[in-house]
């Protein structure tokens, strides 16, 4: 057992991580060893291996094509009626619920600490992106006369610190048993050459498995256990950074019942080809998102007969599961991306090195990706300043500033409430 490190350590070609139980000391050594036993290093091998793979490359050879959607303000009325009807009916009948996906890592921000916890400069007082989301669950509660569950996924990284702050709000309000906390999971970190990372203290350095890992997280935790004996049948899952994100919007819910679908999403018009968001297709004839990195710019930019973009469907994370899908999705694999991000490590020396440049790959899998596993999905096109005030950057676009101005515009309009 005590050299078994060793031989997996030499086996997997991470030798270098002996110097640094060296330097540990006792309880760090114990941890380290036991965290390396645990290690999946087949995995870990398989994911390096997907780094360098030219993502451009793997579009190629699928069939794309643009995908249908409605406009929510072009629907007739009686139609609008009927699916509203139906949406809030569920909605009503306590058969609807809400999740919002907290554990990125706002690296782009750069808040220190949990991004629902950054504190929008909104009117008429400063409020936490995780206060604006409870604003709208306790706007759908007094609506609908109901109490609605809120899911919260989180990663090891922020769940303490999320919980807290929930705690120290007082729930923002809402009844604390109707709030459920889950972690995601972790994946190592590696450098460019596929060597683990070292982090502070002697631990192998994790970030979180990226959003496309809830379905099965949902699962681990017990969630959709704990859904179904609730008999929550549809599931909204939305991003935590979307200061003007609707969570209960009965026509989304009513248009994806109405056409037979067990998914659905909003979407907004992109601004131009080149807005690095990625949109709606038909890839290999299942519905997907393709980024806006794989996208060819002779297809960014074709329009239809109206002049419109035919891949204009901007993905928004406003997407909508019956509790099948989520079932279905999360007994399935979803493929990891590799992203080469700025990674901060202990270098061997035992002093924690800043980084200016990327050197370390991370690997996560994304939440469209669970829609391959459907025939189709409905797709209700939104308006962008009613549905998405983006926090992605410290400044710029898609910042605070852009969020807190849409969200002032959209309320200072909207003061009894929204559809
Ligand atoms: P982004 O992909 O924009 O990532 O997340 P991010 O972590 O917030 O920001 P950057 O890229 O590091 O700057 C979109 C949504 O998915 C969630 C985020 O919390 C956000 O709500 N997310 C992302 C997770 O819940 N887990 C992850 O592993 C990644």
């Amino acid at each position: 057992m005590a050299n078994n490190y060793i031989d997996i350590l030499k086996e997997n070609n991470q030798e270098h991580l002996l110097k640094y139980l060296d330097m540990a000391n006792e309880n760090q050594r114990e941890e380290l060893i036991d965290d390396i036993l645990n290690l999946d290093f087949k995995t870990i091998k398989e994911l390096y291996s997907i780094s360098s793979r030219d993502n451009d490359k793997a579009i190629e050879s699928c069939i794309i094509e643009h995908t249908k959607f409605v406009d929510k303000y072009k629907i007739a009325k009686d139609e609008f009626d009927k699916y509203k009807n139906i949406g809030e009916e569920i909605i009503k009948n306590g058969e609807y619920a809400v999740v919002t996906m907290a554990g990125g890592q706002g690296t782009r921000l750069g808040h220190d600490g949990p991004k629902g916890t950054y504190i929008l400069n909104v009117k008429p007082k400063p409020k936490s992106l995780f206060e604006i989301l409870a604003d709208g669950i306790k706007r759908a509660n007094s609506k609908y006369g109901i109490s609605l569950n809120w899911y919260i996924m989180t990663s090891t990284e922020n769940n303490d610190r999320t919980v807290e702050f929930f705690e120290e709000n007082n729930f923002f309000g809402l009844s604390k048993d109707k709030v459920r906390f889950f972690k995601q999971g972790n994946l190592p970190l590696v450098s460019e050459d596929g060597k683990l990372l070292m982090d502070k203290n002697f631990h192998i350095k994790y970030a979180a498995d990226g959003n496309g890992c809830i379905y099965k997280s949902m699962k681990k935790a017990g969630i959709l256990d704990d859904m179904k004996s609730k008999n929550i049948k549809w599931i909204f899952i939305g991003s935590v950074d979307n200061a003007l994100l609707n969570m209960v919007d009965p026509i989304l819910l009513g248009i994806t019942v109405f056409e037979g679908n067990k998914i659905g999403s909003k979407s907004v018009v992109k601004r131009s080809p080149e807005e690095p968001v990625g949109v709606f297709c038909k890839k290999n004839n299942k519905p997907a998102v393709i980024e806006y990195t794989e996208l060819p710019t002779e297809m960014a930019k074709e329009t239809d007969e109206d002049g419109e973009l035919l891949f204009g469907e901007s993905h928004i994370m406003c997407n909508l599961y019956s509790i099948e899908a989520l079932e279905k999705i999360s007994e399935n694999t979803l493929p990891y991306h590799s992203a080469h991000k700025k990674a901060p490590y202990l270098d061997e020396s035992g002093k924690m090195v800043k980084v200016t440049k990327p050197n370390a790959y991370k690997y996560e899998a994304f939440i469209f990706d669970g829609f391959v596993f459907f025939d189709d999905i409905s797709i209700l096109r939104g308006r962008r300043e009613e549905d998405f005030a983006p926090v992605k950057n410290a400044e710029g676009q898609d910042s605070p500033q852009t969020a807190t101005e849409l969200y002032n515009n959209y309320w200072e309009n909207n003061e009894n409430g929204r559809m």
